[in-house]
């Protein structure tokens, strides 16, 4: 139980981060609790991208007048919707209702004229307005509002934490912040519009498709951005004249293999890219991966992309999990709840390695989910059992057939708090049996290990994969440690401690302190109380004063 007061002091902070001008943003995507029916992946994914080919990218003078720029830009015709945002210099995102307006727009914009550095006459969408008349000072409440792209600092997030009512409201309260908002969830797919703008100039008709968290509604803020370039949807639409005879086909190149072909036209893509591709830095080419794959940064939007081909597995995998995020509202906070933890205290890192993935993360969250009674997640099994035909699909040979109606999937029973499924999660893998069993989403129970990997995560659709099969042995260790001693800290603050006083970290807070802190593997030395342990900790939030977005950034 947390005081009334500690509530309503903090009340008003919440509003400041949680307030009006925070849209739920847009249905089970990222996860708003309404009755409406909820959409398909597929229908969400179509919208977003028409929604992105009808949107430009301004970088702006950071000075610039909001509603003259607005007048200016309607010149092309009405605009549907706007916002700005910083990323070393002030940009806009502005959707028009039509796509016609973008050509307008285009149509209307000049080729810079000859600078210092020659330029690429590439254009895009991706533009650069300036003043003519940059000495003209504005009010600065004229100035653009601009929006937030970032996580919050540590410093922040403990702010809100400790403000919470109970530990469930902590855990909602961490979902909030840290969930990819609306602005991010377009501007992402306004990205991989623009670099599908760019795979055109190669393959016209080509579709470059976001995958991974940003669409599988497991976002984070500042999370990477994942997309692959779809050459199915080439020649889809063309009409086929079979009359008589004949049947023409394309003259094309061929190659020994699917895995060479996908590597050549990355290889292009890339390469095109880095000469190119307005905003694109850091192009590096890593096509000898098991999963070839071109890496670079997207300046304006500062996202980290990674872009593969011939990946539409890894698409339907997204959509698996955008079914799980979206059934029950526990699952996305758990998983949220998890990712940050295991950040905070490096079990996961932005580096490749022998890490624990979020992706790992978060399949075994679901598995965890399967095993509870009544179940609170239907087996992958199930979800093909409620498939009809034409949810039926068949990938590179595997088959990823699951129901994709979200209406068809029977709510669970299941009315357990988030405080005890936290809790049950760290005790259950802390002593799961992971020496002889593997998890299996499919099946929703253990199974014998098929090789001696530490960490044995079947993938859900390739099923002779382990997704962690990167994860070392001490890395296990450290998870299964780490989910010990958590365990037992929740166990503690069921009991009353520590003492409810509003500046002392308390549950999720005290799970999420920085390593170092309170993790001196208590499951082998408990040797001083929580409360102790806790006073220590809040003189090392007091003297942490810097932004540690880092730690809860990237993967
Ligand atoms: N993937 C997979 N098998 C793996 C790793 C990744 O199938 N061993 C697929 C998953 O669909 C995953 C996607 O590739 O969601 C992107 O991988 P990654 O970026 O590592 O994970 P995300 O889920 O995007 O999480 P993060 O926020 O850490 O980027
Ligand atoms: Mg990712």
């Amino acid at each position: 139980q947390r005081s009334i007061s500690r509530h309503l002091s903090c009340a008003g902070t919440i509003a400041a981060n949680f307030g009006s001008e925070e849209q739920p943003p847009g249905g089970a995507e990222t996860g708003s609790e309404d009755k409406i029916p909820k959409k398909r992946f597929f229908e969400v994914q179509e919208e977003r991208r028409e929604q992105a080919q009808r949107t430009v990218l301004i970088h702006c003078p950071n000075n610039i007048n909001e509603k003259k720029f607005l007048k200016y830009l309607s010149q092309h015709g009405p605009i549907n919707n706007h916002f700005f945002y910083e990323s070393f210099g002030l940009y806009a995102v502005v959707e028009f209702c039509q796509k016609d307006s973008v050509d307008s727009l285009q149509n209307g914009t000049h080729i810079p004229k000859q600078s210092a550095e020659p330029a690429i006459p590439f254009k895009s969408r991706f533009l650069n307005l300036k003043l003519k008349n940059s000495s003209n000072q504005i009010p600065e409440q004229l100035y653009a509002q601009k929006t937030n792209q970032s996580p919050p600092s540590s410093k922040k997030l403990f702010e809100l934490l400790n403000c919470a009512e109970s530990i469930d409201d902590q855990l909602n309260t961490l979902l909030k912040a840290f969930q990819l908002t609306e602005e991010n969830v377009r501007l992402r797919h306004l990205t991989c519009s623009l670099i599908e703008d760019i795979a055109a100039a190669y393959f016209p008709g080509c579709v470059i498709r976001p995958f991974g968290s940003s669409v599988n509604t497991f976002g984070k803020l500042g999370c990477d951005l994942d997309m692959f370039l779809d050459l199915n949807e080439v020649g889809k639409f063309d009409v086929h004249k079979n009359a008589g005879n004949f049947l023409m086909e394309f003259q094309m190149k061929t190659v020994p293999s699917e895995r060479i072909a996908t590597q050549k036209i990355l290889c292009v893509i890339g390469e095109c890219l880095d000469n190119f591709g307005p905003g694109c830095v850091g192009v590096q080419k890593i096509l000898n991966a098991r999963c070839p794959l071109v890496r670079f940064s997207h300046q304006a939007s500062g996202f980290q992309c990674d872009l593969t081909a011939n990946n539409s597995i890894a698409l339907k995998s997204s959509e698996l999990l955008y079914i799980y995020g979206s059934l029950d509202s526990r699952v996305r906070a758990l998983v949220f709840c998890v990712r940050c933890w295991a950040r905070a205290h490096s079990l996961t890192s932005s580096i490749p390695g022998a890490w624990i993935t979020n992706f790992s993360l978060t399949v075994m969250v679901i598995f965890f989910l399967q095993r509870r009674s009544p179940p609170i997640l239907p087996t992958l099994d199930s979800l093909k059992s409620l498939a009809d035909a034409e949810d039926r699909c068949i990938l590179d040979g595997h088959n990823c057939t699951f129901v994709r109606d979200l209406n068809k999937i029977k709510p669970s029973g299941n009315t357990e708090t988030l405080e005890l499924l936290l809790k049950e999660f760290f005790e259950y893998f802390g002593n799961f049996a992971f020496n002889k069993n593997s998890i299996n989403i499919r099946q929703g129970r253990e199974q014998n290990k098929p090789d001696s990997s530490p960490l044995y995560i079947q993938n859900p659709f390739e099923m002779s994969l382990n997704i962690s099969k990167n994860v070392s042995q001490s890395q296990l260790q450290k998870f299964v440690d780490l989910a010990r001693d958590s365990a037992w800290i929740l166990e503690q603050e069921d009991k009353g401690q520590p003492s409810p006083s509003s500046k002392q970290p308390w549950g999720l807070a005290t799970l999420l302190l920085p390593p170092g802190t309170v993790y001196t593997s208590l499951s082998k030395k408990r040797k001083k109380p929580v409360s102790e342990k806790v006073k220590g900790l809040l003189e090392s939030i007091k003297s942490s004063t810097t932004d540690s977005s880092k730690g809860t950034r990237g993967k």
